[in-house]
């Protein structure tokens, strides 16, 4: 990051004003640097939301919304689909480059070697009522494993730093597959450090004791493909939740379970399951007008869930890639006709057709078909924005050792403009209304 400039704030009607630097990074729009803003001026600045405002310096992802573009790394996604894998991703966003092979085999054993949880781990979970919604038993159990390793850990030192990644980015798939399978009320299973992250996921979730499973590869393929369109995506909600929590010096533990619950709301990571509701309601591709009448309604607050996006305001790349898998995917398991998707595509057609769409720029974003993909690999609804948090685990823990590191971050802590009672003195009951 450097200087590429200034600009002059000055307050109408007086004499005070500033000069604030511009600072330029490798891509995007440069940022005002409004640290010396407050005591120059006595102002702050307002933006609810934070949707014009840089946190933080980031060399992790980086997103042109009105291009549509996604990159992990200065990598674009479409590529990574296509040519990498869920690790090597892993990889990518931890440490800054690709691997070589001697790095990425490395990795891969680091990470597998921590898949197993305390056994000590699987007496939370008879706690729960089995309908518990999963994510309620994410973050209860991945915020639990603060209590495996607090005393023992230093996030000042890079090491241990390293190893609370490699237990996060290896025991979140591991507890997601035991919320699953308690809800089922089958038992656990053991990760197999023979297969790979995906396969591994798959096995733990479908495995039974009364006979063997065998990972099929298309579903393999889909579910590490779906892992990597989920790793990272810049500073949105849930991470910046996790940088949040991790600026006050919390356990990587409690950080990662903050950035679940985050994760969790339909206007994030809740989107996909909401997407299925939604269509689910509809019903038949002869109701979308009426519902689209609905959307367009400012009084019924109904959402098209799986379209707009605070910063894609084109495709979200994930979504054109998401599409494509959910054919592939479908066509490979034999699936010919899927009603939710043909609804999906039919959706889609109308509402890029429609102006209140096009105007305010919504389009399809990473929500919109990959409930469908997961439904098809036989998923149940309530398990897909788990499976979300399984993949951004490794965002979230990049962000966060990233945000460790940097020497300019402080203690998140953002003001306020005041607009409540000016000071008043203390009424007696008596003299109450
Ligand atoms: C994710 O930030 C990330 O990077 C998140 C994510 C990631 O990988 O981490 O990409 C994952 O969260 C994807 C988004 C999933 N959420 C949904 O699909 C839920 C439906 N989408 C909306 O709730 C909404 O689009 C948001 C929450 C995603 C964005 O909200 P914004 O930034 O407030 O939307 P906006 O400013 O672009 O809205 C502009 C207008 C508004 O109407 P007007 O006030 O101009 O009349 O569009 C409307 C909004 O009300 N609008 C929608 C809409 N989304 C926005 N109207 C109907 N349906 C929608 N989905």
């Amino acid at each position: 990051m450097s200087k590429t400039g200034s600009i002059t704030v000055t307050i109408e009607g007086s004499n005070s004003s500033t000069t604030l630097p511009l600072l330029g990074g490798t891509l995007g729009p440069q940022v005002a640097d409004i640290r010396k803003l407050y005591s120059s001026l006595g102002i702050f600045t307002y933006d609810p939301g934070y949707g014009e405002t840089a946190s933080c310096e980031s060399k992790i992802t980086y997103i042109d919304g009105d291009a549509g573009v996604l990159m992990y790394r200065g990598y674009p996604i479409e590529q990574l689909a296509e040519k990498s894998d869920f690790i090597e991703v892993c990889y990518l966003l931890m440490n800054g480059d690709l691997p070589n092979k001697a790095e990425l085999e490395k990795f891969r054993k680091d990470v597998t070697y921590h898949t197993m949880v305390h056994e000590q781990i699987r007496r939370f979970f008879d706690g729960f009522r089995r309908d518990a919604h999963p994510m309620a038993i994410m973050c209860g159990v991945v915020g639990a494993l603060a209590a495996f390793y607090h005393d023992n850990l230093d996030i000042n030192d890079p090491r241990q730093r390293e190893v609370a990644a490699f237990r996060l980015i290896a025991k979140v798939p591991t507890i997601a597959a035991m919320a699953y399978k308690y809800a089922l009320g089958q038992p656990f299973v053991y990760p197999q450090n023979k297969l790979s992250y995906a396969a591994n996921f798959l096995y733990m979730l479908n495995t039974v004791p009364a006979e063997p499973y065998e990972v099929s590869p298309v579903l393999e393929r889909a579910m590490d493909r779906i892992l990597v369109l989920h790793a990272d995506h810049e500073q949105n909600a849930s991470t910046s939740t996790v940088r949040l929590a991790g600026s006050t010096g919390a356990n990587p533990f409690a950080c990662i379970a903050a950035g679940i619950a985050a994760l969790w709301g339909p206007a994030h990571g809740g989107a996909n399951e909401a997407v299925l509701k939604m269509l689910a309601e509809i019903g038949t591709p002869d109701k979308i007008p009426a519902f689209i009448e609905k959307v367009k309604d400012k009084n019924s607050d109904v959402k098209l869930m799986g379209f707009g996006h605070r910063v894609y305001k084109n495709f979200d790349p994930r979504a054109k890639i998401m599409k494509e898998t959910c054919h592939e995917v479908l066509a490979e398991l034999g699936i010919k006709d899927e009603p939710l998707l043909d609804m999906a595509m039919e959706m889609e057609r109308i509402a890029l057709t429609d102006d209140y769409f096009i105007s305010r720029k919504l389009y399809p974003n990473v929500d919109f078909y990959s409930g469908i993909i997961l439904k098809a690999m036989g998923i149940p609804t309530s398990m897909f924005t788990v499976i979300f948090a399984v993949a951004r685990t490794v965002g979230w823990v990049s962000q966060w050792k990233e945000m460790i590191e940097d020497p300019s971050q402080r203690i998140g802590r953002p003001r306020q403009i005041y607009t409540g009672a000016g000071a008043r003195d203390y009424k007696p009951m008596a003299e109450r209304g």
